[in-house]
């Protein structure tokens, strides 16, 4: 019997690998305030009157290399494996109790061991994401003071005036900490999103020409970008190819400004499929006054891609401004789709700086576009910029993102003063463009790139126009300068070039790096030409393999 009873203990150690010591605790402290924030002082009780807060319990993955070579595979033309984007149940599927193969997903076992520690507490997660790396609890935060062992107080970003609630010091049993990535919010002191657009107001006067070839020297209109590259007008006929613009609380839509512009600047497509949903697949109705970054690029997407379906996502319940909730929630609900859309475009930006306190969130982010890319979704953001254009920007130096600089002019078309490009400070460079930019840096010799760290990921990786763009925002038209502009123009391309191949019966286009620094734009004409033929093709724009 004794050496039954060896045997079962040395099996259990084998089950357990090790045993847990319950008793020791991981604390997670921020020695000083960040630069920018200050506490807010108040005298009444320090907690928000709002009471239940979002908590995101993000549970480490086990490994991404293997996404990561699979996303390579499926995205090089090179390869054999071109255009075999996954399935949902390939990159990681989460399901209570029951494990797929996957790429994406964090062990069993950790997630286990959070959701135990979670009940012990009588906390349950109201959401799983789709590859179980993000636990999502309700509590207040009197709740997480006693669950987290921390001080939730009230900090005010100095710049922007607006107010987060966070923690300078949490704690974490270690046997949980060790399969925790990060706990959301906590420690993370991220200032909000930057703002892409420039605006004027404009007179009637100044577009009342529009779509006259004439006019498109002072105000771009769809018209004047379907010319010079040859965006076709006809109506994209494949279903289940649609445009997702990512949308932030903050930022409504107004449905009156796109019937407007539409009615104005393509008449022929009065009736563009257009919807709004929350991240809960909830369809909404828009109110209030949209904001000129917003409207861009629903009005460029809707108004470029005809016939495409286009809808704006937008995010729960976010508690404070840095926008990052916002950003994990529409990501996660997209990966929770069996077909997620095959364009996703975000012209949301930070400053990649504004992540030195919580680098394993810019991570988690760019994790899940690698994601959306594995699965086919082009993911398509703005290279950013306003104010110091060399400072590197995020999501742009993600190199799982395509990032979309502005050009301004003809002849020549060149880089616009208002939009960033440089490198990551965070990510390395990817294999994808590594000629391209040692290529750029010859050029450039040592001078100029000599106060810059250029060893990370460079951006943008297209340009397109993005300057003087006709806009209808709260009823009036107004003359936008913007990234954002470039990135919704890019994004209707993409969505029309997707069209074509699924019309020839071939996949989407999905992540789009490694097939624009190799057989670049030219290349997609190949892959097209076998196609389709007739007056409307794509011809290869200039400025589009442009690193500025
Ligand atoms: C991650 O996965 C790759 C491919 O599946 C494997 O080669 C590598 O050893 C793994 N790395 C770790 C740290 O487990
Ligand atoms: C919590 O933080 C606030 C603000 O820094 C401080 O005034 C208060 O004393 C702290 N409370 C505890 C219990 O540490
Ligand atoms: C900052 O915002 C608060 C409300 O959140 C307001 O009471 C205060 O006046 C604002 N301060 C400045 C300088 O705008
Ligand atoms: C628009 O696209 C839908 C598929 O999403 C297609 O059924 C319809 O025929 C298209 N409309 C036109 C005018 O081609
Ligand atoms: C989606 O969320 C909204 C706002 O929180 C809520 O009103 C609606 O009932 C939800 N819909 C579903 C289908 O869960
Ligand atoms: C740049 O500097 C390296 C070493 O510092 C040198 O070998 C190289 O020739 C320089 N290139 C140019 C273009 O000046
Ligand atoms: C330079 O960028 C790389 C990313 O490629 C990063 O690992 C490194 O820490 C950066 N160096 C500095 C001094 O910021
Ligand atoms: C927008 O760009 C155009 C072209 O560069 C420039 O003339 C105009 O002044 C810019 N507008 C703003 C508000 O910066």
């Amino acid at each position: 019997m004794l050496f039954f009873a060896t045997i079962l203990f040395s099996q259990l150690l084998m089950v357990f690998g090790r045993s847990i010591d319950r008793s020791k605790s991981s604390v997670t402290t921020r020695r000083s305030l960040p630069d920018g924030f200050t506490l807010r002082r108040s005298t009444a009780a320090n907690l928000h009157p709002a009471g239940i807060f979002r908590f995101g319990f993000n549970v480490d993955s086990q490994n991404q290399t293997a996404l990561h070579a699979s996303l390579v595979a499926t995205s090089d033309p090179l390869s054999s494996e071109y255009g075999q984007h996954l399935s949902k149940s390939q990159v990681g599927q989460w399901d209570f109790g029951s494990w797929v193969a996957q790429l994406s997903a964090p062990a069993p076992e950790s997630v286990k061991t959070v959701l135990g520690w979670l009940q012990d507490h009588g906390l349950t997660p109201d959401a799983v994401s789709p590859s179980g790396n993000m636990l999502t609890v309700r509590m207040s935060l009197e709740k997480a003071n006693s669950v987290l062992n921390a001080n939730y107080s009230a900090y005010v970003h100095a710049a922007t005036n607006t107010t987060i609630w966070r923690t300078l010091s949490y704690s974490v049993p270690a046997h949980v900490d060790e399969h925790l990535s990060f706990i959301y919010p906590t420690t993370q002191f991220i200032p909000p999103p930057v703002s892409a657009a420039v605006t004027t107001h404009v007179t009637d006067q100044a577009t009342g020409n529009v779509g006259q070839i004439a006019a498109c020297a002072e105000a771009i209109t769809p018209q004047c970008l379907q010319k010079p590259y040859n965006i076709p007008s006809t109506p994209a006929t494949t279903p289940g190819n649609g445009i997702v613009v990512g949308g932030s609380a903050a930022q409504v839509t107004d449905l009156n400004d796109l019937k407007t512009f539409l009615a104005q600047e393509r008449p022929d497509i009065a009736s563009a499929p257009f919807t709004m949903q929350l991240v809960n697949g909830t369809t909404v109705q828009g109110t209030g006054t949209s904001s000129a970054t917003t409207a861009v690029g629903v009005q460029y997407t809707a108004g470029l891609a005809t016939n495409v379906s286009t809808a704006v996502i937008y995010p729960g319940q976010e508690d404070d401004a840095d926008g990052v909730q916002g950003l994990l929630d529409i990501t996660n609900s997209l990966l929770a789709q069996d077909t997620p859309p095959l364009v996703f475009l975000t012209s949301v930006q930070y400053e990649e700086a504004a992540f030195h306190t919580a680098p394993e969130v810019a991570q988690s982010l760019c994790n899940a576009f690698a994601q959306l890319g594995a699965r086919g979704t082009s993911v398509i953001v703005t290279s950013g910029g306003s104010g110091d254009t060399s400072r590197a920007m995020f999501p742009a130096t993600c190199p799982y993102v395509t990032s979309v600089g502005s050009t301004q002019g003809t002849n020549p078309e060149r880089a616009a003063d208002f939009s960033a490009g440089g490198f990551s400070n965070v990510f390395p460079r990817p294999a994808y463009q590594l000629d391209a930019v040692d290529g750029y840096l010859r050029q450039l010799g040592n001078s100029s790139a000599s106060s810059t760290n250029t060893t990370g990921r460079g951006y943008p990786d297209v340009s397109a126009q993005g300057a003087q763009f006709v806009v209808e925002v709260g009823g009036q038209v107004q003359s936008v300068n913007s990234t954002s502009a470039s990135s919704a123009t890019f994004a209707a391309v993409v969505a029309l070039l997707n069209d074509r191949l699924l019309n020839a019966g071939k996949p989407p286009l999905g992540f789009l790096n490694p097939l624009l620094y190799s057989k670049g734009l030219p290349g997609l004409n190949d892959i097209i030409s076998g196609s389709s033929s007739g007056p409307n093709g794509f011809t290869a724009t200039t400025g589009w393999d442009r690193l500025v």
